[in-house]
């Protein structure tokens, strides 16, 4: 106890004998004796190897010792800072302001924007879900059960400490939680990210971005989904755009379809874009199959929907002429910086 007295002694001196030249200086008498990690913390925390019999003197002790540095950076502090001011630079008002660069919204999110508000129209509202999924949520409940052929299509990353979770490969796992809520009608888009295990090139990555969409209600129709789908392209790619639909499969829809836009680069007549076909393939869609409705405890005699999902890259590829999908997450500036918000 006698050496930390002594020292406390010493620091005393020390601070007594010290003279700030500027503030810099006055800084780093701050940050040395009045900092997180500065001496005077540290000389408290010796409380705790005080026999209890003593705490009340050294409490004290400690006390002054801290209150003698805290005056004495005030001191220092009004002497640097008149200082100071003496030689300070005097500002000069006229001067143009620094230029502060405003950002711009990324170009998926511009596009997943875009989308969102030709269905806003149409009265979907929009719903979110986790990444992390449970196999139930992201294959199981959509008819997808283990072993299906059709998992392979979507193949994703599994956690480690727990072998029933997955990173989601699509956002339909946030229809299936809509639809678990019970509450009908459900008129959805689910906007998100979503994880596929695939080779990074300039057409695939191991994530990107979806909006799906959702309508149940008593009596909704094939021609419904048609319908809706139309609106939509003719909002998101201009009215001379036409369309069309070619039967397909997923688990979870019956019938399925998936949909094709004429090419809105060449306007059909076939480019390097549509491969010369005069097509681009946009979207996959269908009616939910009855097991995925009751597997949700719904009444599939009673409601019926429509459901479909698209990536949101490849539309913004074309629309916006970008040749390598890589480059929408490598965060490069000058790449980012050319487009404007709109
Ligand atoms: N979930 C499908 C996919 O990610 C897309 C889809 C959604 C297809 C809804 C049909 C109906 O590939």
């Amino acid at each position: 106890m006698e050496q930390l007295l002594q020292q406390i002694e010493a620091y005393k001196q020390e601070v007594a004998g010290f003279s700030a030249a500027d503030s810099t200086a006055l800084e780093a008498f701050r940050i040395k004796w009045l900092g997180t990690k500065g001496i005077v913390k540290a000389t408290m925390g010796e409380m705790k190897n005080v026999p209890n019999e003593k705490k009340k003197e050294f409490g004290q002790v400690l006390n002054e010792f801290k209150t003698f540095v805290e005056n004495r950076f005030e001191e220092l502090k009004e002497g640097a800072g008149n200082g100071q001011q003496a030689t300070a630079p005097e500002t000069d008002f006229s001067l143009p302001g620094d230029h502060i660069p405003v950002g711009t919204r990324h170009p998926i999110t511009m596009v997943r924007n875009r989308i969102i508000s030709i269905f806003q129209q149409l009265g979907f509202s929009v719903a979110t879900g986790p990444e992390i999924e449970d196999d139930w949520h992201n294959f199981t409940a959509l008819n997808l059960p283990a072993h299906h052929p059709a998992r392979d299509m979507q193949d994703t990353f599994y956690v480690h400490q727990n072998p029933d979770w997955l990173l989601r490969t699509h956002t339909s796992n946030v229809q299936i939680r809509e639809m678990e809520k019970g509450k009908l009608p459900i008129r959805i888009i689910c906007p998100g990210r979503v994880y596929r295990n695939e080779t990074v090139s300039a057409r695939a990555h191991c994530f990107f971005h979806q909006v799906e969409g959702l309508y149940i209600d008593e009596n909704v129709s094939f021609a419904d989904l048609k319908q809706t789908l139309y609106f939509f392209v003719k909002e998101m790619f201009g009215k001379d755009v036409r369309v069309r639909f070619r039967p397909s499969y997923f688990p979870f829809t019956e019938p399925s379809a998936e949909m094709d836009v004429s090419c809105f680069i060449c306007g059909g007549e076939g480019c390097r874009v549509c491969k010369h076909t005069g097509w681009v393939e946009i979207l996959g869609c269908g009616m939910v199959h009855p097991n995925v409705l009751e597997n949700c405890g719904i009444d599939s005699n009673k409601y019926t929907g429509f459901a479909f999902g698209m990536g949101i890259e490849r539309p913004a590829m074309l629309l916006y002429g970008v040749n390598d999908l890589r480059l929408f997450s490598e965060n490069d500036i000058r790449f980012l910086k050319q487009f404007t918000s709109a």
